[in-house]
């Protein structure tokens, strides 16, 4: 006998389940709450036509010995682009739900229909379902960007669970995409697709089709005006990796970055360009984001990251101009704006630049955000240039991360990043004076000098000397 449906009120913002309407959700938003009818879960399964299919993971709840697990890692399956898995820490791992989020138009489906169209031909079937798409245009795309459309390669345009859980089936796809989650619904749930609840039950029973016959899913979902990811948080709990891709409309380099990721580290990034032909893999990064690097600018300074396992050169460009308004304006693009009141504030105590009166922006170049603190002493130095007026007569690169007494705190893999200054042809390198001992001096070629410096005071110094 069938339970009577139950109605529930969810917040469309975080998620929050309630029995009851809510003006204000617990997490603070407001007329956020949707009703929502529940299908009890007995009656979900016999609606679905799969799940007692296959064999559950885990030795459907009897407990095995660890060691006599088998590993998924020799399995893990090429996507036949390399900056793709690298991100995914070594390909795509059979079984795993990966969520890739981005802007629209920012070229998710374009990454994506190259990397199925590549398994596909060494795999064997791959299923591209799409709810936004139809089949047609979804060919457009591949005939620009795929070198080749193997047989293998099934696209759908469906936008109904039970029937993508049905062909799914039916197809046992090696593996499987979803683009996107937001257009998906299920039959147990009436509300509209794109809801809380649609999500997260689309989310689960795209689990159970990946764990049941360990097929990879992609899983491609929007992000709000802000960059959050549309739909509840709660879909980057059940899946095994959040990778979101980002990139400047104006600039054609795309960044493809995990933010979760169960098999392998968070600290890669992938790099390509987007081009008419599609994503065009940058395997040597170093100086992609450099656009001048022959001419020494008054505040420009390159600075550098270390991304995953490959040092990324980057300008920052300062300026300062007196402000009109009654209080100076802090202006940050590609850079925490907290951080750049730290450092101008260490600027103003130490080196006793005038900021008071100035109005400051700050301006990572080429798109990609400096979230690490080795880009500091770059920035420092640029607000410096400018102020003073003044650029270095050689072409410098200046990392380190500026404490709040002036000190320069060591880098991390200091060492690779030398290396590759000296190969990309910079003269000197300005880094905290910790980094600089640790560093093989016979390994620098002698066209690139170190200057291990103590605090900002004195890199000021090396920087305009
Ligand atoms: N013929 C073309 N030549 C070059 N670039 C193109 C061409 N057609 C489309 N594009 C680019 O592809 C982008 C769309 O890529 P794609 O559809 O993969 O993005 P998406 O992230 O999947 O977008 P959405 O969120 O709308 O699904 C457009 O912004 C456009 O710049
Ligand atoms: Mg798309």
């Amino acid at each position: 006998m069938s339970k009577k449906p139950q109605i529930i009120w969810v917040c469309q913002e975080c998620g929050y389940e309630s029995p009851k309407w809510l003006g204000r959700c617990i997490c603070g938003a407001f007329g956020s709450m949707v009703e929502e009818t529940v299908i009890p879960a007995d009656e979900q399964d016999s609606r679905r036509r799969v799940s007692s299919g296959g064999e559950t993971a885990g030795g459907a709840g009897r407990p095995q010995k660890l060691k006599k697990v088998g590993s998924a890692e020799y399995a893990r399956i090429k996507t036949g682009m390399r900056e793709l898995d690298r991100v995914l820490g070594g390909g795509l791992v059979p079984g795993s739900l990966t969520l890739i989020s981005g802007e629209p138009g920012i070229g998710k489906s374009t990454l994506i229909i190259q990397a199925a169209a590549k398994i596909a031909e060494k795999e064997g079937t791959v299923l591209y379902v799409s709810g936004e798409e139809s089949e047609e245009q979804i060919k457009m795309r591949a005939d620009r960007v795929c070198e080749s459309l193997p047989d293998s390669l099934l696209v759908m345009a469906e936008t109904n669970m039970e029937n993508i859980m049905a062909v799914s089936e039916a197809c046992r796809p090696k593996f499987l995409i979803i683009d996107s989650i937001q257009t998906i619904y299920s039959d147990a749930l009436d509300s509209a697709p794109g809801s809380v609840s649609q999500v997260r039950t689309c989310g689960n029973m795209l689990m159970k089709i990946g764990k049941s016959w360990n097929v990879p899913i992609f899983i491609v979902a929007h992000v709000t005006k802000s960059g959050e990811l549309a739909g509840p948080k709660t879909v980057e709990h059940l899946v095994d990796c959040v990778l979101h891709f980002s990139g400047e409309r104006d600039h054609e380099v795309r960044i493809l970055r995990a933010f979760k990721n169960r098999f392998g580290t968070t600290s890669e990034i992938g790099a390509f360009r987007m081009e008419e032909k599609g994503m065009i893999e940058i395997q040597d990064i170093s100086a992609t984001f450099l656009e001048n690097t022959e001419a020494s600018e008054e505040g420009s300074v390159i600075t550098a990251v270390y991304e995953g396992s490959r040092p990324v050169f980057l300008e920052v460009q300062a300026l300062t101009s007196r402000t009109s308004a009654g209080f100076p304006r802090r202006t940050a693009v590609g850079v925490d704006q907290k951080r750049l009141a730290m450092i101008l504030a260490v600027l103003e105590k130490k080196l006793g630049l005038p900021l008071g009166d100035q109005d400051v922006y700050v301006n990572i170049v080429g798109g990609l955000r400096a979230d690490r603190t080795s880009v500091d002493l770059g920035i420092a130095l640029a607000i410096y240039s400018t102020i003073r007026g003044a650029a270095p007569s050689k072409r410098i690169v200046a990392i380190g991360e500026v404490g709040l007494t002036g000190e320069l705190r060591s880098v991390q893999n200091a060492d690779r990043i030398v290396m590759e200054a000296a190969r990309l042809g910079y003269e000197e390198v300005i880094l905290p004076e910790r980094s600089a001992e640790r560093i093989d001096k016979s390994r620098i070629p002698k066209t690139c000098r170190v200057a291990g410096v103590r605090n900002l005071y004195a890199a000021a110094h090396v920087f305009l000397d």
